[in-house]
């Protein structure tokens, strides 16, 4: 399987890109995934797909930056640690980058690489609340993926260079038990290429839509069972009892079943559902920017608990405008979800900055056989 992967035409992607060949030998893999290696003029470079005693033979384009991106063109030697891949897309689908490390390695270079994150920041925590996956595969319940004709698949790293699969171990099997289903109404539908988002509901039913926006089904955690987890660790820290407000909060995953111990309870996010029959809380669909705006002070004299669970680049300006608003309408605790490292250690740098005291951190792993992750703090003031 190793072989075949570095011979596969899938690499002539890369390899149309750079100049330049180097033996190097991987001596750690980095939280962004890729193995990390030094070229004779000292820079350093990321080479997917290896871990730790590899010896490979790269390609890369010649620069004088300090980081460059290499990419594999042959193994001389595997590292000790090194496993084979379960899916015959490895290297090639753009999806699981860790197929080849053991699972309790990907668990501690995650740990590893958000604990580097948060010391980065200046970050000062205790331990970290550890939610590795129980499930490591078969675990996915949403995924979007491209078609050609009857042919689904995912598009290569990095590009758009479309893999057909058959199956992907990573996804739940009531998923993959439709994709011949999806691929055939398709074909019937579309000359072009096209774009097919799915998703597993809670019942168990499976939906799915072409050419659609992204999660235009709407946003849902993709590893059910971490996502218990992650539900549990927030209803376990949140305290308040008087205002819950759920920014960016989806359809209210993090907050519905808490939402009875407070007096309001509020979800805002752009693709919000108006109103879900059952749930407590009231629904906003709206920016968060403009929503912190329209309610500078709506809450004001009482006490807020506010949970933030961001897109990946983090809070960014919105914490200008959250900054004042907390102060104004009494913010006592704050839960921060993060699904980059990087950004969540600098959104949690500067709500300690803004007086918080971080009292809980954690990491909760919702994508197994890849290098994401969650972060997860709780902040009270
Ligand atoms: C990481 S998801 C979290 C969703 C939810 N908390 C959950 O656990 O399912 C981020 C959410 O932010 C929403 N979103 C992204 N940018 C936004 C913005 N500027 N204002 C409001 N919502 C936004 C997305 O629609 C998405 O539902």
């Amino acid at each position: 399987m190793l072989e075949s992967l570095v011979q596969d035409e899938r690499l002539s992607v890369y390899v149309s890109e750079v100049t330049q060949t180097a033996k190097v030998t991987i001596y750690d893999v980095s939280r962004g995934g890729a193995g990390v290696a030094r070229l004779e003029s000292g820079q350093v470079v990321f080479v997917p797909w290896t871990d730790v005693g590899d010896e490979v033979e790269i390609e890369y384009k010649l620069s004088d930056e300090r980081f460059l991106q290499g990419h594999p063109i042959s193994w001389i030697k595997y590292g000790p640690g090194r496993i084979e891949p379960k899916c015959p897309y490895f290297g090639r689908c753009g999806g699981c980058d860790w197929q080849h490390l053991p699972y309790d390695r990907q668990w501690q270079i995650k740990l590893s690489g958000v604990a580097h994150a948060l010391g980065r920041q200046g970050v000062i925590f205790q331990a970290l609340k550890e939610f590795p996956a129980e499930i490591q595969w078969s675990y996915r319940n949403r995924a979007q993926l491209r078609g050609r004709g009857q042919q689904l698949g995912f598009f290569a790293r990095g590009s758009n260079t479309f893999v057909g699969v058959d199956r992907c171990d990573v996804l739940d099997e009531r998923i993959n038990s439709l994709l011949p289903t999806i691929g055939q109404e398709a074909a019937a539908k579309f000359t072009g290429p096209y774009k097919a988002e799915v998703a597993l509901r809670e019942h168990g039913s499976v939906d799915w839509a072409f050419n659609q926006r992204h999660s235009a089904l709407g946003f849902q955690q993709g590893h059910p069972a971490q996502n218990r987890h992650l539900k549990a660790w927030v209803a376990r820290n949140i305290q308040g009892r008087d205002v819950l407000i759920d920014l960016y909060g989806g359809n209210g995953n993090l907050s519905a079943e808490i939402a009875g111990r407070f007096q309001q309870s509020h979800c805002v996010d752009v693709s919000v559902p108006e109103h879900i029959p059952g749930n407590p809380l009231v629904f906003h669909r709206s920016d968060v920017d403009r929503w912190l705006k329209r309610h500078a002070e709506s809450f004001k004299g009482r006490t807020t608990s506010v949970i933030l669970d961001p897109p990946r680049a983090g809070l960014g300006a919105t914490i200008q405008l959250l900054a004042p608003w907390m102060e104004r309408n009494g913010t006592t605790e704050v839960v921060h979800i993060g699904c980059d490292a990087d950004a969540a250690a600098r959104d949690i740098s500067r709500l300690t900055k803004l007086g918080f005291a971080l009292k809980d951190c954690g990491v909760v792993d919702l994508f197994p056989q890849t290098a994401h992750v969650e972060v997860l703090a709780y902040l009270v003031r």
